[in-house]
């Protein structure tokens, strides 16, 4: 389980660009569900994703994973609990590596290897078993370049790739937003059976707020670095989470003003 106590994070402190994007901020995250992270842009979403996965160091405050105090873990080494997809396509994967070389790295993810040793055969069978389980026939394509997917199926591939070692915690940041609506839905459809059959603690920001209640059992909402709806997806509508936003857009721009 995660669980964030008093986290505060200020980007250039003490300049006049000083900006407090959390100051004492605490969630708990419950295991094996996924959780839905809503919010006007720049509300701190995505910065509360990196200062999980430790591309950016908190200033004060807790951040534990399964008892285990992440504040104190370097990135790379954080990198071996945590499994993110993020909204590029181009992002997530090595673009220059085919199929086989990517899905190879990522079942060394936390371990040291050289591209000598890189691919063994008893992977093989696991990494083929996994793209077949994806329905998209990429255990064909197990010889092409990454970087001649599309978008979708890169986004798929990542998402594969961020869990074929079962991580703790799963952070999906706007994973689906780049793709056209249906490519969306069969990658959000992947996605659930994914978090589903693994039971992965998941943490997914999205500014869909369809895909928020289909696909999350909670659903938060930030507003300038702070909670202001927590709620079980099944008790509210799309109308009232949409008017919900609204008002905290319009909240948040007035008092940006
Ligand atoms: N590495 C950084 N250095 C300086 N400022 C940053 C950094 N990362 C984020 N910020 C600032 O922190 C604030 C929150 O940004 P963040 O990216 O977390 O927003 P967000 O909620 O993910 O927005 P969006 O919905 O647009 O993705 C923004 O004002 C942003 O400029
Ligand atoms: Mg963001």
């Amino acid at each position: 389980m995660l669980k964030i106590k008093n986290l505060s994070k200020t980007f250039y402190p003490s300049t006049p660009e000083e900006q407090i994007v959390f100051k004492d901020f605490s969630l708990d995250v419950e295991e094996n569900v996924c959780t839905t992270i809503l919010g006007p842009n720049g509300c701190g979403k995505s910065t509360l994703f990196n200062l999980i996965s430790g591309s950016i160091i908190g200033d004060s405050g807790s951040i534990e994973l399964n008892g285990a105090e992440l504040m104190n873990i370097v990135e790379e080494k954080r990198a071996k609990y945590i499994g993110k997809v993020n909204q590029d396509p181009s992002m997530g994967v090595s673009p220059n590596l085919n199929i086989l070389e990517n899905m190879s790295i990522a079942l060394k993810k936390g371990e040291k290897f050289t591209f000598k040793n890189l691919i063994k055969n008893t992977d093989v069978d696991l990494i083929v078993k996994k793209l077949k389980e994806l329905d998209l026939g990429l255990e064909d394509k197990l010889t092409t370049q990454v970087k001649f997917l599309s978008g979708g199926q890169r986004q798929s591939l990542s998402l594969l790739m961020a869990t074929i070692k079962r991580p703790d915690l799963l952070l999906l940041d706007e994973h689906t937003a780049a793709l056209d609506p249906k490519t969306s839905k069969i990658v959000m459809e992947k996605t659930r059976n994914l978090i589903n059959k693994e039971k992965i603690t998941t943490l997914m920001i999205t500014h869909n707020l369809r895909n928020a209640i289909e696909y999350s059992k909670r659903i938060i909402m930030l507003s300038k670095g702070e909670v202001v709806l927590d709620v079980r997806a099944e008790d509210i509508t799309e109308e009232e989470l949409n008017k919900l936003y609204n008002e905290n857009i319009l909240k948040d721009l007035r008092m940006a003003s």
